[in-house]
Parts: structure tokens; C-alpha cells; sequence
């Protein structure tokens, strides 16, 4: 397999506290791994270490083969790691073109990228109900508009890998349903990591589901994680 992300033997948490360990995984471009795990598992802090807003203790990250362990979160984003973080994050005071607009400032060194009109007008054509509240505050959409908003951000920068955060947290069956079409159609478009507490959701869209368990990577029937 030819990966794009690939982890290797990572530790990582918070100062002296360790929250993960030993935690390797590979995804290939066209691949969605789905990561399974209980409240307080360690799932956020590794997708957090991954993208590179936590430093890790131990283990190398790279992506398409260069090691980005070192890197500073802004550069693995302009890299291509993407993250939906969990709860969103959306800037309730700006509008949903203003919060699309702040991703201006890490595309620097981007020649690749197309101009910033033609990205939005792109992720606009994908979710219909934010080209319609483009000038509506963040802070007034709908739990589910707001997810759509998230993900049309991180998809702004084009991502070689993108990675959601409990994309379904909060919203409601039919909206998750929705979300899971809306996934099911970026799915082979680049790498994806799912993290999710909704397994359901989860069997859906992945190709491959490991457990986050106590901060180690197991598979799915709860024997250790081979794949790596
Ligand atoms: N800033 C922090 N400082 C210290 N400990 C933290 C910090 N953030 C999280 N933790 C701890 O790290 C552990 C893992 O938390 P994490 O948020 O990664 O879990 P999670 O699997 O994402 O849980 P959830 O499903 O509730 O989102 C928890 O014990 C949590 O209390
Ligand atoms: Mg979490």
C-alpha cells in the first residue's frame, strides 16, 4: 500500500501525562479508516498530535513518506493534513463566508491551489444551504449547517488526508444520515480518518475500523492492530 499518512509507533498527551502509546497506522489516498473508542479514549489528542497541535513524545509522523513529526501545525495543514475538529470550532461572531475566508491565511506557498473564488464557489456547489447563508453569522446555523461549514473549510485547502473529529456529535438521526452521504460521496477522493463513537455511521463509511482503547489501536474484534 502505497500511503499517504503513515504513523509510526507514536506517543503522545499532555506534559508528563502519556494518553496514547505506540499507536501506527497507515492510510492509503483512496482509503477511509474509521477509528472506534470510548469517551476519553485518546481519540481527539491523537488527531490533534496527527495534525500537529500537540507535540508528540515519541514516534514519527509522515505524509507521503516526509516526516512532518517536527513540523508546526500550520505547515502540516498547508501539507495537506486536514482536521474537522470536534465541536466544530466554527466563529459564531462571522459569517459563513467570513469563517470559509479564514483559511487565507495558512495557504501561503500554495501554487498549486486554484484561485480562492473558484475553492469556494467548488465546496458552495457541495453544500447548497451555505452558498444560500453565506452572510449568516456561524453562531445561527444549525448544528448540522455548521458540520457542513466545518468540512468545507478543511476542503478549502484541498487535504491529502482528512481527518473528522465525531462528525456526528449532536446532530440529529436524519441530519447524520445526510452527513454519512455527504462523506460517502468524498470517499476515494483523498485519505480520511473518521474518529466516531457511532459505529453504525462508521460501517457505512469506512473501508477498515480499528478501536482506540485506552490509548492503544486495536482491531475491530479487539486483538491488536496488525495493519501497520
Ligand atoms: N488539555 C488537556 N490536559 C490534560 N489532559 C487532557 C487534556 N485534554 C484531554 N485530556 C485527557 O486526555 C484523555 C483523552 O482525551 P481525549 O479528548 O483525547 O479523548 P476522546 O477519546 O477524544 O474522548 P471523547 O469521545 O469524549 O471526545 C482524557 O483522560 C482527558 O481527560
Ligand atoms: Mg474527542
Amino acid at each position: 500500500m502505497t500511503a499517504v499518512l503513515q504513523v509510526e509507533a507514536l506517543d503522545g498527551g499532555y506534559g508528563k501525562l502519556t494518553v496514547f502509546r505506540g499507536v501506527s497506522l497507515a492510510v492509503a489516498r483512496d482509503q477511509t479508516l474509521g477509528l472506534l473508542g470510548a469517551n476519553g479514549a485518546g481519540k481527539t489528542t491523537l488527531l490533534k498530535t496527527i495534525a500537529g497541535a500537540l507535540p508528540s513524545t515519541k514516534g514519527r509522523v509522515l505524509l507521503d513518506g516526509r516526516d512532518v513529526t517536527r513540523m508546526p501545525a500550520y505547515l502540516r495543514a498547508r501539507a495537506g493534513i486536514g482536521l474537522v475538529p470536534e465541536g466544530r470550532h466554527i466563529l459564531a461572531t462571522l459569517s459563513v463566508r467570513d469563517n470559509l475566508a479564514l483559511t487565507r491565511a495558512i495557504e501561503g506557498h500554495r501554487p498549486d491551489l486554484p484561485p480562492f473564488e473558484h475553492r469556494v464557489a467548488e465546496v458552495y456547489a457541495m453544500f447548497p444551504r451555505l452558498a444560500e447563508r453565506a452572510s449568516q453569522l456561524g453562531g445561527s446555523l444549525s448544528g448540522g449547517e455548521q458540520q457542513m461549514l466545518a468540512i468545507a473549510r478543511a476542503l478549502l485547502l484541498k487535504p491529502r488526508v482528512l481527518m473528522l473529529d465525531e462528525p456526528t456529535q449532536g446532530l440529529a438521526p436524519i441530519i447524520v444520515q445526510s452527513l454519512a452521504v455527504t462523506l460517502a460521496g468524498l470517499k476515494g477522493r483523498f485519505a480520511m480518518i473518521v474518529v466516531e463513537q457511532n459505529k453504525a455511521f462508521l460501517e457505512q463509511l469506512a473501508d477498515r475500523i480499528l478501536q482506540v482503547r485506552s490509548g492503544t489501536l486495536v482491531a475491530a474484534d479487539g486483538r491488536p492492530a496488525t495493519d501497520n
